[in-house]
């Protein structure tokens, strides 16, 4: 099974579905890694890997759906039964979303459908939320809005700082996106007309 992975920045999440490939426990390969961004250090991570690193900079494409298009043509080169976002930062275009519907995740730093969006950490913190989390969906043309499939949540502790929070975050990321890439690429984990199932029951 073969699993094409986009990244915009860091890649920590990247590195922890990497480093689960290396335990034999990802149940497929990372075949490439495509960043809209040249300088993500997700990319080096890539290539220490050993794994193909495509930069493919949004800003020299005219418009959202050229920039897709492009996308799609160096994934296409890849043949991927799965797609993983992973920290990737831009909006996809419905023609993206539809062509790889039911094969898409992403991971999202909330407890979905609370606080979809960007500055999750902030919002949660300046809201005096008790629960936070991270969430792994299946990407539709809802943005942060697709079925959910996997969540950890914490409690927030008095004094967490952004920053604590966000590593706190972190962890719970690199321990569940692996275990529902796997789910996935094992066919335990799938889309169906009525959302989405494991093992073949309703989650
Ligand atoms: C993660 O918090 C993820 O939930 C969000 O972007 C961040 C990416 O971090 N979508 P990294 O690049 O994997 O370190």
């Amino acid at each position: 099974r073969r699993v094409v992975v986009l990244i915009s920045g860091n890649g920590s999440n990247l590195q922890a579905l990497i480093d689960a490939q290396s335990y034999d426990e990802l149940g497929g390969e990372i075949v490439a890694v495509i960043s809209n961004k040249a300088d993500a250090y997700g990319l080096k991570r890539a290539h220490d890997a050993g794994i193909e690193a495509v930069a493919l900079p949004h800003r020299e494409y005219d418009s959202r759906e050229a920039f897709d298009g492009a996308l799609i043509k160096v994934i296409e080169r890849h043949q991927p039964d799965l797609v993983v976002l992973a920290g990737f930062m831009r909006i996809l275009t419905p023609r993206f979303v539809q062509r790889y519907y039911g094969r898409l995740l992403n991971i999202h730093p909330s407890l979905l459908p609370a606080y979809p969006g960007l500055d999750t950490h902030a919002r949660v913190l300046a809201d005096g939320a008790e629960e936070h989390g991270v969430s792994v969906h299946f990407v539709t043309e809802d943005l942060d809005g697709g079925p959910v499939v996997m969540q950890a949540a914490l409690k927030v502790r008095r004094g967490d700082s952004e920053e604590r929070l966000v590593a706190r975050i972190h962890a719970r990321e690199h321990l569940i996106y692996p275990i529902a890439v796997r789910w996935f690429l094992e066919g335990r984990l799938q889309l169906g007309t009525e959302g989405p199932t494991l093992d073949g029951t309703a989650l």
